[in-house]
């Protein structure tokens, strides 16, 4: 057992006498958001010292395995909460099914792990089973998705979907201006329905898709998935051909199968092509895309989250504070230099001026998903 653990081991029996000395009293920690978390890891510390194994029990509930994105997450989460690093994870890979995402957290609950971490496949429909668990005294942290009906967890660890939207509008509306385009005609291919990563790019980019009076001729789900992304290009490319010039894919994946479709279809794409291909992510397989210059731009979602869950985990089982709000650093990636930022109202209303980086092939090779 390393040391660090035996530490917090021993910083969590020391809480846990404290409380048991302090009964009847109220134990407060106060951080930046409130006392009610810091109570949470509180009551996650006792729970751990009286459990009394070695490694913390961890159940996470993972959305699926529909992009290359969700494999970089997944891998990133299992490398992080590994048995080297004191960590007993209980895996459950979702497949996209919500049921089955609720069933795995009950099945968690009854195991009586030590934490649950969800990505929530869609944003609601969580409080029954939040509050499921936490009267069953486990502790529950949120990764990557947010869920928007129940408060009932400890923390947050992700991306602010509707910022990645804003800027994606926030570069189209720069790169139009650039290159004199006066209409444009956008075909949207949306994520999973529900999930705050579709709520969130597709209301961002709507916003400034309203503001500059843009025509979003249709926007469909493509489920995140390269399949998904396919068939609804393919039926796009039937009803609306001859009139698009944007796509905007909500993940890289689902623009991989826009691209074999416009390719069965003739329609060309990209930095030389008719039309403008906007993706999110910034997968390796979507930064080469754009450095071939077959997407002209590509919002980065940083999918490498279990360092942090780590250390979060860490943090509570010694009693510590913790930030119950955690935003990945994220960049936003282009092919061509001209643009060298852009300037939008974020999500909290303040005008931010953001960095725009022309992908390389040292960036890809580094890329580490
Ligand atoms: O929730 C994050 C999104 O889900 C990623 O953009 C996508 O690739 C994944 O499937």
């Amino acid at each position: 057992m390393k040391l660090r653990k035996i530490t917090a081991l021993f910083s969590a029996l020391v809480i846990a006498v404290g409380l048991t000395a302090c009964a009847g009293t109220t134990t407060e920690t106060t951080t930046a958001e409130g006392t009610t978390q810091a109570t949470t890891a509180t009551e996650a510390t006792a729970a751990e010292t009286t459990k009394g194994s070695g490694l913390i029990t961890v159940g996470f509930a993972q959305v699926g395995h529909e992009s290359d994105w969700r494999t970089a997450s997944t891998n990133s989460v299992k490398a992080a909460l590994s048995k080297d690093n004191g960590f007993d994870l209980q895996f459950v890979d979702c497949d996209n099914d919500s049921a089955a995402q609720l069933e795995a957290v009950r099945n968690f609950i009854e195991q009586d792990v030590d934490y649950i971490v969800i990505d929530p496949i869609v944003a609601t429909g969580w409080d029954t089973v939040l509050t499921e668990a936490k009267d069953a005294g486990i502790p529950v942290i949120v990764l990557d998705r947010t869920i928007d009906d129940s408060d009932k967890y400890v923390a947050w660890i992700g991306s602010e979907f509707t910022n990645e939207g804003l800027a994606a509008g926030a570069w189209l509306q720069a790169y139009a201006e650039l290159k004199g385009i006066k209409e444009l005609n956008i075909l949207v291919i949306e994520g999973t329905t529900g999930a705050s990563a579709q709520i969130g790019r597709t209301d961002g980019f709507k916003k400034i898709a309203d503001a500059n009076g843009w025509n979003i001729l249709d926007s469909q789900s493509g489920e995140f998935t390269q399949d998904g992304g396919q068939a609804v290009m393919e039926s796009y490319c039937k009803s609306y051909e001859g009139k698009f010039n944007v796509v905007v894919c909500q993940n890289d994946n689902e623009a991989f199968g826009a691209e074999d479709a416009m390719d069965a279809a003739g329609v060309t794409y990209g930095v030389k092509g008719d039309v403008i291909l906007i993706s999110f992510d910034s997968t390796k397989a979507g930064l080469t895309e754009l450095l071939a210059g077959n997407f002209n731009s590509d919002f980065q979602c940083n999918p490498l989250q279990g360092p942090s869950l780590a250390d979060l985990l860490n943090k509570l089982v010694a009693g510590e504070t913790v930030d119950t709000k955690q935003f990945m650093p994220e960049t936003w990636y282009v092919n061509e230099p001209d643009l060298k930022s852009i300037t939008y109202t974020n999500v909290i209303d303040k005008s931010v001026t953001e960095d725009l980086v022309v992908v390389t092939q040292d960036m890809i090779d580094n890329a580490q998903y």
